[in-house]
């Protein structure tokens, strides 16, 4: 084996690699190699930096246990999740784009009735959610399964505050009918702060980025024989929308919630008078 010279230290490296009968496991860790080594070149790393940055990866790992992943908050902070899920969900236009799954959904979401609330605190401005989901060609997704969850009005999910919200707050699976239409009743999401009490909170205060995502509700949508696609909806009129912490927000996912204020409607829909809408379509891409 050649020996290792700071001129050629990348091609040394990646060489040690060459036998990996994995073929893909070889590309990837030889490109991981050339790329490691131009940034210690180009930055020249020193040692103390190198220290701190295996001490802050450590305490990444430290910080990690069955609930809480902070690599992957990481890998979201630092926008690797948007392109990851991004690189993979391409939909040419053709489907409801993408976006990160967050951390949140830890408990499955009790199957609802269409038409139910999720929102089993009572707090917060009503909001009657309706869409539709369809397969590529516009075409009725009979039966297909809408997963949701959201924060509350204060910004936090059910599992943030245990005795505090009541279980399965501001969850739920729906079935949409027979032309593909689901409708729920809830609240208008809050923004809320990514958990920065751990490293990747330390990274954003010393780079002066905050920790905010701009309000939303989580979907993740599936009908067989179709690609699932796991989404938000956003608040149009939400605070961060153009500094999301984790660079979640696409423009093709935004959407207004008007003030419907009729006492007929909202009988309809079992809400108070006035009351916030908002229209959500989901399109899927054939698997
Ligand atoms: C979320 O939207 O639930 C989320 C996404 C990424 C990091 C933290 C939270
Ligand atoms: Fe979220």
């Amino acid at each position: 084996m050649e020996l290792f010279s700071e001129e050629r230290s990348a091609d040394v490296v990646a060489g040690s690699f060459a036998a990996t009968p994995d073929p893909r496991l070889r590309d990837v860790l030889t490109a991981l190699v050339r790329h490691l080594h131009a940034f210690v070149k180009e930055v020249e790393l020193t040692e103390e930096e190198w220290s701190a940055a295996i001490g802050f990866l450590t305490r990444t790992g430290q910080q990690c246990d069955d609930v809480r992943q902070e690599f992957v908050l990481l890998s979201d902070v630092l926008g690797v999740s948007m392109l990851v899920e991004t690189i993979n969900h391409r939909t040419g236009g053709a489907s409801t784009e993408s976006t990160v799954l967050g951390p949140f959904h830890m408990v499955e979401s009790p199957p609802r009735e269409l038409g139910d609330t999720i929102a089993l605190d009572g707090k917060g401005e009503p909001c009657l959610v309706t869409g539709r989901v369809t397969g590529p060609g516009g075409e009725p997704l009979s039966g297909a399964q809408v997963d949701v969850w959201q924060a509350n009005a204060d910004g936090f999910y059910d599992v943030q505050q245990p005795g505090v919200q009541p279980e399965l707050n501001l969850r739920g699976l729906f079935t949409a009918d027979e032309d593909g239409r689901f409708w729920f009743r809830t609240i208008v999401p809050r923004y809320y702060p990514i958990p920065d009490d751990g490293p990747v909170g330390e990274l954003l205060a010393a780079t002066g980025r905050h920790p905010n995502r701009p309000a939303h509700v989580h979907f993740i949508v599936t009908a067989p024989g179709h690609r699932p696609v796991t989404t938000h909806l956003f608040v149009d009129d939400s605070p961060y929308l153009d500094s999301d912490a984790v660079f979640g927000v696409k423009e093709s996912l935004v959407r207004s919630f008007p003030v419907v204020d009729d006492a007929r409607r909202a009988a309809e829909a079992g809400l108070p008078n006035p009351f916030r809408t908002v229209h959500f379509d989901v399109a899927l891409l054939r698997e």
